[in-house]
């Protein structure tokens, strides 16, 4: 299995850090979309308070951060019906292991998706399928992974396009999972969870939900999913014996940053103005932005092949990555990320204006 899986493709990035490195007055890095913004103060002290722990933490989740789950699942997505919670060392984690754990042996990706989907399928010898969005055309599989808004386009599911996703689940009797960890940060369109479009019939329906970004967490390995009580059990019961719970403190500093959607806006209105400063100085410079109405990251071409467009970037000391590495479907776009200070993102802004 480890021999099948694909080298690590920000390896393959390196040469063009080193030629963006060289830019007199450095690099700017939007290339890994790592949060840079602090944690918020309120968040860090509850960590700190909680940090004598001696006791091993429970893998369901403390009971205030069960309630504190699920009462944002119903306020915040809109959840109904029938449903329970699971906190995650990090939503990464679920990703790269919930194949293995639920014996999958067809997974369905999205055709331009987060790399770890397809390395989820490998690690459980299971047949990785891309897809495209739109779900009547999809085959029969046991589990089907959908990621609204994207990472790396940005795009947002509509409703009609989720509720097609939950028709197939239906259909097939299979597992439709709704990575929603960008959620929080809609632009210019509004992203609606999984959650709220099952009437409250929720089997076979999971949804998973990360503070990496949410909270600027990411430090913290901190998330959770939401969903089908059936699968939920079965899934912690897994977890149980391999050891994979949240750490205690972490726990209660999730708890109290689900309290507040104060930072959220916050954070969400940083993200957003940073997009707003860079697009127009891209279309100046010959990229077509793509969707990247929501999320984390432009998505944009210049109808050229993704390295040249890295390269070309990389000698104003700009460092993007290339779409080919979500798929072959992305081969002429490249990502941008939003993570980085408003001071380099204004940087950024000023190279570029200067063509
Ligand atoms: C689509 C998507 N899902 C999941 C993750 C994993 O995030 P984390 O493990 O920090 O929760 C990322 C991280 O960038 C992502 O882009």
């Amino acid at each position: 299995m480890r021999s099948s899986l694909p080298d690590f493709p920000w390896d393959a990035l390196a040469p063009y850090a080193d030629k963006a490195r060289a830019h007199p007055d450095g690099i700017i890095d939007l290339s890994v979309g790592t949060p840079v913004d602090p944690t918020p103060d309120f968040i860090q002290a509850e960590l700190r308070e909680a940090s004598n722990s001696p006791s091993y933490p429970v893998t369901a989740g403390t009971p205030e951060l069960r309630q504190s789950i699920k009462s944002w699942a119903v306020n915040r997505l809109g959840a109904s019906g029938d449903f329970d919670v699971l906190p995650l060392i990090g939503s990464k984690e679920l990703v790269a292991w919930l194949p293995t754990i639920l014996e999958s042996s067809k997974v369905l990706i999205p055709e331009i998706a987060y790399p770890t989907y397809h390395v989820g399928a490998l690690i459980a010898q299971a047949e990785s399928i891309p897809v495209a969005i739109d779900a009547d055309l999809w085959p029969a599989a046991d589990l089907a992974w959908m990621n609204s808004p994207s990472n790396p386009t940005g795009r947002v599911h509509s409703v009609d396009e989720i509720r097609k996703c939950i028709e197939w689940s239906r259909k097939h009797s299979a597992v439709l999972i709704s990575d929603e960890c960008y959620l929080e940060f809609d632009h210019t369109a509004t992203s609606t969870s999984i959650m709220a479009l099952t009437g409250g019939d929720n089997r076979n329906i999971l949804a998973v939900h990360s503070l990496s970004k949410r909270s600027s967490m990411a430090g913290y390995r901190a998330a959770f999913m939401v969903g089908d009580s059936e699968l939920i059990a079965r899934i912690r019961e897994l977890r149980k014996h391999a050891g994979m719970m949240v750490s205690l403190p972490v726990q209660k500093a999730m708890t109290t940053a689900l309290s507040d959607e104060q930072h959220v806006a916050q954070q969400r209105a940083r993200y957003n103005a940073r997009r707003d400063a860079l697009r127009p100085a891209l279309e100046a410079c010959g990229f077509t932005i793509e969707h990247s109405n929501a999320g984390l990251y432009i998505w944009c071409t210049r109808n050229e092949d993704a390295w040249v467009s890295v390269d070309w970037l990389a000698q104003r000391g700009i460092l993007a990555t290339p779409g080919s590495f979500y798929g072959d479907k992305g081969k002429n776009n490249i990502r941008i990320a939003m993570t980085a200070t408003d001071a380099q993102i204004n940087a950024a802004v000023s190279r570029l204006m200067a063509e």
